[in-house]
């Protein structure tokens, strides 16, 4: 599939793959083809055979005690065997994994291994090593590459942030810092003594270090390779909270920070509770920046575009389908602050009677009187770096577009372009953080608890007595609800399923997977279980990325100017003015196409000019595409794709190809301001059915508990009723995206909100019978069976940092590419090199670089190879550039 393709670009981009010098390490005395970043000095080494076979020797040595690195089968990260590697104390963990999107890589399941070499494999004061036979990695599978080649491509990531859990092998990963790709000639890399070598590794080495620890008298550190598999531990009993509260709200993103503000202003007792940490400056939050001290990385603009590479990188969820970040705020503090106002007919298609544009108006109107967003956000009244705006609007007004006020015009959403919305007040990232917290905060019935995890909804029957929370320690507890209490989801649509399954409600089949799983969950009497379709009616956006030249000179911005902005800048963004206050996107279009099934797709683009004389145009299908996914529970707790959620419907496909056909019409025509970027190869025969190949998430997820009156207890497909109160319980409500039964025309965080905030009167109004008991919740409800699990079992939904939260829409990448969030994946990356736009590769018009792939069964990306080498069969599934 090419859904992942996300990951090809990165290594494209980067033109021809780095390439590895000879090294003979002091430490084993093998000889590598080495790569070393030069950026964070982690070192990636490969040694083969005179005649290879189904093995190689790999080396990872990585400064840093407490990060983790990892090698890869392949420049394209996804989908490929990856060794990754990080310190335990003064032990070495390693893991095989599998990437399967922009989130933790999950375990490898296939059959090759890793075995270490002992005087390779340490933890000194500054470093780690690990130096492994990799056993079966030469597969000749997708996952890998086949032994009749004669080079390869691997991908390296690099990160400085701890494992969520180091001492278990199954840890989630934090997002990388570094990565890239490096091809090896195995014709370099093979030596006769390769059996040598390769018989020094040993299945448990128990060794001496053979480097000293940091130069002091103390003595070498013992290491051993610890597999984690069997430690075990017990979950603790959970501790029963006194304190009880009329609503408890699980997830404070932009859903739940709303409902709870709500909540509490008719004088209830609220309690929001939130997994992951403060994120702004007035939240708590800590992540500064080194030109202004009072302000995180969060809280400026300018930063929306670099949140993934920037100094603190634990604010993605680990254990989420896709990425969502898991922080006070949610997604909300993530995404790129795209605030597209959703347009009537976003509600009026799909919604059920109740929920239509005339009935949630009224709450749109009270939610942007609060949070209005802006497309001048500079308080001086200028608009900075606006050359891209010049010549796409000259672009877009040539071929009969018209200029709108993407605010102020919502309806307006076929061959219109605007400044762009953005989610910015006062010269910071808005949302609830910023204009509904504070107002919460100010009132005495309203509680907050952060870093605590939801583990599900403590439920008898139809009645739900309150939730189960696990802290950072890991231990327990059972916080309640007063009588007549309730409990508000709002996890976001990647996350709320899962408290929903470990409540004992959605597809049996899941139910039984937390049940068997490796999390102590306590489930109800399986007669209690209740049979909704949760997770299956997960929707989201496909994005595209095109590059375009401009045929007058445009001058970009580097990157630097704003992450490492000017004193000038810097003083301006004091005053709440300049290039930082501004967001990334530089104009926003919209259109629509007619499907053949007849249904209209809306079509949205987000622009800006990542390099000289370069526009990059994000293409996005929104409303109206007709493609579903599905997602569940893995039994470490994490949530993960069923169904892949894009483009599985041939009229979507057609409706986004044509669109796109339609814009590199334009660029044909006589005077065209742009042309398709041809900076590869010529590219006057792309299509717009070869470019939507390379789509991407949008990782602006919906559905998957979805609102309607067709009770899915009753085989219909919703999970909860027009009140949001999940069917077949008296009191648990769902207010996230999870709950939207459509796609909006735009990104999701404000429409998220509008219905966060009709959500709130709904809950509110809704008379709870259940629940006499609800105080004193009696022992089978409510005490946590004590089970022996494995470190890496408990772990895996364990907030071990602050980065772990529950909040909203999106994925964390953790050995992939990079998106930010919910609304746009950062243009720009850091390679050891240089700073490097990401370009997406059509398969008709980027070259393939020496030693990458360039064909084969499944194979959709690109094929054209690099000057000086050809495509060339491998086998069935392997072709390569050599
Ligand atoms: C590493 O260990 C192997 C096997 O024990 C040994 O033969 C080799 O000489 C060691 N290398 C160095 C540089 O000490
Ligand atoms: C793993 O090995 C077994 C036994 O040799 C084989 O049947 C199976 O196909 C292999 N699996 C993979 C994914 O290569
Ligand atoms: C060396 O390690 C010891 C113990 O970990 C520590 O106390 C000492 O400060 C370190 N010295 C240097 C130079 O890093
Ligand atoms: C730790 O090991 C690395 C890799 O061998 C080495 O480069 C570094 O100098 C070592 N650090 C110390 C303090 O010995
Ligand atoms: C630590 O290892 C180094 C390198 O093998 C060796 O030279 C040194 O003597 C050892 N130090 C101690 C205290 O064992
Ligand atoms: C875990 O350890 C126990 C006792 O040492 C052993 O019997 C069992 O086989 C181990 N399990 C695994 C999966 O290694
Ligand atoms: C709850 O109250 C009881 C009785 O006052 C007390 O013994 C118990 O320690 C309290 N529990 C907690 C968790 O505060
Ligand atoms: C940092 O930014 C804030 C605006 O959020 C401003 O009030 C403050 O003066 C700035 N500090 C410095 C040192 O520029
Ligand atoms: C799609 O069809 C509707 C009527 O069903 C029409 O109003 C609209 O203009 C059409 N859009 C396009 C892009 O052709
Ligand atoms: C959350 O946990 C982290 C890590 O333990 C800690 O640094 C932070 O202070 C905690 N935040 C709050 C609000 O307790």
């Amino acid at each position: 599939m090419a859904r992942f393709a996300a990951l090809l670009p990165l290594a494209y981009a980067m033109g021809a793959f780095a390439q590895s010098v000879a090294y003979n390490d002091p430490n084993t005395g093998i000889d590598f083809m080495s790569y070393q970043d030069s950026k964070s000095g982690a070192r990636f080494s490969v040694a083969t055979p005179e005649t290879l076979g189904s093995d190689f020797i790999g080396q990872i040595v990585a400064p840093t005690t407490e990060g983790w690195a990892g090698l890869d089968m392949s420049a394209q990260m996804a989908s490929h065997i990856l060794v990754v590697a990080w310190p335990n104390g003064d032990k070495v963990m390693s893991s095989l994994r599998e990437a399967t999107g922009y989130t933790t890589p999950p375990v490898y399941t296939g059959n090759a291994t890793t075995t270490p070499i002992a005087n390779g494999t340490f933890v000194n004061s500054t470093h780690f090593a690990y130096t492994f036979v990799c056993n079966g990695c030469i597969t000749g599978e997708d996952d890998s590459f086949p032994n009749t080649v004669s080079g390869n491509a691997f991908g390296w990531a690099f990160s400085t942030d701890a494992p969520a859990a180091p001492s278990s092998e199954e840890t989630a990963l934090n997002m990388h810092t570094g990565f890239g790709a490096f091809a090896v000639i195995f014709a370099n890399s093979s030596s006769a003594s390769y059996d040598t070598w390769a018989s020094w590794a040993e299945a448990v080495p128990a060794v001496t270090a053979p480097v000293a620890n940091n130069g002091t008298s103390s003595s070498n550190s013992t290491v051993g390779v610890d597999t984690g598999k069997n430690t075990t531990s017990t979950t603790p009993i959970a501790t029963t909270l006194n304190t009880t509260y009329d609503y408890i709200i699980a997830g404070a993103g932009p859903a739940g920070i709303i409902v709870a503000e709500r909540l509490a202003e008719s004088g209830a007792e609220v309690l929001l509770i939130e997994r992951g940490d403060a994120s702004t400056y007035a939240s708590g939050g800590r992540a500064v920046e080194s030109w202004n001290e009072t302000v995180t990385q969060y809280d400026v603009p300018a930063m929306a575009y670099y949140l993934s590479t920037a100094e603190v990188t634990n604010e993605y969820c680990t254990d989420t389908a896709d990425m969502a970040g898991c922080l006070l705020g949610g997604s909300s503090m993530i995404n790129a602050l795209m605030f597209v106002r959703p347009q009537e007919r976003d509600f009026d298609d799909k919604w059920p009677t109740g929920w239509k544009w005339s009935d949630v108006s009224s709450s749109a109107e009270s939610f942007y009187e609060r949070n209005p967003g802006t497309i001048s956000p500079s308080k001086d009244g200028q608009r900075y770096d606006q050359g891209a705006y010049d010549v796409l609007s000259s672009f877009f007004t040539s071929n009969g577009w018209s200029s709108v006020n993407a605010l102020e015009e919502p309806n307006k959403k076929t061959d219109v372009f605007s400044h762009p919305p953005w989610n910015i007040q006062d010269g910071l990232r808005a949302g609830p953080v910023l204009t509904y917290l504070p107002l919460a905060k100010a009132k005495k019935n309203f509680h907050i608890q952060l870093n605590s995890t939801v583990i599900r909804a403590v439920r008898e029957s139809s009645f739900v007595s309150g939730v189960e929370v696990e802290l950072v320690d890991g231990s327990r507890q059972i916080i309640n609800v007063k009588t007549g209490g309730k409990v508000v989801l709002a996890g976001g649509a990647l996350s709320t399923p899962r408290i929903l399954i470990n409540s004992g409600i959605g597809p049996a089949d899941q139910i039984k997977t937390v049940q068997s799983g490796s999390v102590a969950v306590t489930l109800p009497d399986q007669a209690e279980w209740i049979d909704l379709p949760v997770g299956k009616g997960l929707k989201d956006h496909p994005i595209i990325t095109l590059k375009f030249k401009t045929k007058t000179s445009l001058s970009s911005l580097d990157t630097t100017a704003f992450t490492d902005p000017t004193q000038v800048n810097a003083d301006l963004f004091a005053h709440g003015s300049g290039l930082l206050v501004q967001g990334g996107q530089r104009l926003n279009f919209w259109s629509s196409v007619n499907g053949t099934d007849g249904i209209e797709r809306f079509v949205q683009g987000t622009c800006n000019s990542p390099s000289n004389d370069t526009i990059k145009i994000k293409i996005y299908l929104t409303h109206g595409l007709t493609s579903t996914g599905e997602i569940g529970v893995t039994s470490a707790g994490a949530t993960e794709y069923i169904t892949q959620p894009w483009l599985n419907t041939p009229e979507d496909k057609d409706a986004l190809a044509s669109f796109v056909d339609r814009l590199i019409s334009f660029t044909k025509i006589a005077n065209s301001t742009l042309t398709l970027d041809a900076g590869l190869t010529a590219s006057s025969n792309v299509t717009g059915a070869d470019l939507i190949k390379t789509f991407v998430t949008g990782s602006h997820f919906v559905g998957t508990a979805k609102m309607g009156t067709d009770d899915g207890r009753k085989g219909g497909d919703a999970v909860v009723d027009l009140d949001t109160k999940v069917y077949g319980t008296d009191n648990l409500f769902v207010v996230d995206a999870s709950f939207h039964p459509d796609l909006p025309t735009g990104n999701t965080q404000a429409i998220v909100m509008v219905a966060a905030e009709a959500a709130a009167k709904k809950v509110l109004a809704v008379q709870v019978s259940g629940g006499s008991n609800s105080t004193v919740p009696t022992s089978s409800a409510t005490s946590v069976v004590a089970v022996s699990s494995t470190a890496a079992q408990s772990s895996a939904i364990v907030a071990t940092s602050t980065a772990l939260s529950s909040a909203a829409v999106t994925s964390a990448p953790a050995i992939t590419s990079a998106p930010a969030s919910s609304a746009t994946i950062p243009t720009t990356y850091t390679t050891n090199t240089a700073t490097t736009s990401v370009a997406v590769p059509s398969p008709a018009y980027t070259q393939v670089p020496k030693y990458g792939r360039c064909g084969g069964n499944g194979y959709e990306g690109p094929t054209k190879c690099a000057e000086g080498s050809t495509c060339k069969y491998q086998n069935d599934w392997y072709w390569q550039c050599v």
